[in-house]
């Protein structure tokens, strides 16, 4: 008996073996759920296929760009062909232009900003949208996406993701509110540092996996499966009166001044 079984979770942002999305995925496929995995770009395609003969059920895979409103629509088009109920949406994805990840706070472009914005922060409305009917239809769903404490105190390098991150937390909060009473939790993972695609275009990152192991309650970094874990939970009727919150999954390090 799996904590996911009988469950539809759809789980945007994996690039490679190493994105937090597969981490969660195969956490996922391990506790019974079946799977929607949508794929950004065709270089994205090709690691998903080499990675699916890990999982016991195959999956539904799409292209999908957050960014893109006619691509949104035909990601709704594939699902609802196939399912009537999704219960579960992962938002792993986040980008910012390299640019205003190395120069300083100060010369974020408007450009920047609204790019980092639409795809790190408005995009978890924009999914939750197209997924709307089916989430409704699952009776009880579980929307979760990923953060990071640059949200809420400064991590040099982060800079225009942090506030991205921002607005996102703030996205869940919304949405939360907006769609409890039709039985759709809405929380995210803020989750320590991992050397994942992402993770390495963070010039901080390993001054971040460094201090882990420096000053975290629990020395020791955290891994994608640790992630997986705790969005099983999320996914699961165990969290089932959770929503609108943050739960960290980063070793202790956020309580730490
Ligand atoms: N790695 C870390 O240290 C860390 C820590 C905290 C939070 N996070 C967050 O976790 C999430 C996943 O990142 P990751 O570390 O697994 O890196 P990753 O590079 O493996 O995943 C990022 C994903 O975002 C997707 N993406 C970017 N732009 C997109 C678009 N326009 N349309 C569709 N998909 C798009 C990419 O395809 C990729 O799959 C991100 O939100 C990231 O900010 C990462």
């Amino acid at each position: 008996m799996g904590l996911l079984d009988g469950k539809v979770a759809l789980v945007a942002g994996i690039a490679n073996k190493r994105s937090i999305a597969w981490g969660i995925a195969r956490a996922f496929d391990r506790e019974g759920a079946e799977l929607i995995l949508p794929y950004q770009i065709p270089r994205f395609k090709e690691n998903l296929a080499k990675l699916l003969p890990e999982l016991a059920r195959p999956p539904l895979t799409v292209q999908l760009d957050v960014t893109d409103d006619e691509s949104l629509a035909s990601l709704q088009k594939a699902v609802a062909e196939r399912y009537d109920a999704v219960h579960v949406l992962v938002h792993s994805v986040a980008h910012a232009k390299p640019e205003d990840m190395s120069a300083r706070f100060l010369e974020t472009s408007r450009e920047g900003y609204q790019f980092a914005q639409d795809v790190s922060a408005y995009s978890l409305t924009a999914l939750t949208r197209a997924l709307y009917s089916q989430l409704k239809a699952a009776g009880r769903a579980s929307v979760i996406t990923m953060t990071h404490q640059g949200s809420v105190r400064v991590m040099p390098g982060y800079n225009v993701m942090g506030v991205a991150k921002a607005a996102l937390e703030a996205t869940v909060r919304y949405l939360a509110f907006d769609l409890g009473r039709e039985g759709i939790r809405v929380n995210a993972i803020s989750a320590g540092p991992i050397k994942t695609l992402a993770g390495s275009g963070v010039k901080g990152i390993s001054t971040a996996l460094h201090a882990t192991l420096e000053r975290a309650p629990i020395p020791e970094n955290i891994t994608t499966e640790d992630i997986g874990n705790a969005a099983v939970f999320l996914a699961s009727s165990w969290s089932e009166r959770i929503t609108g919150t943050v739960l960290y999954v980063d070793s202790g390090s956020h309580i730490v001044g």
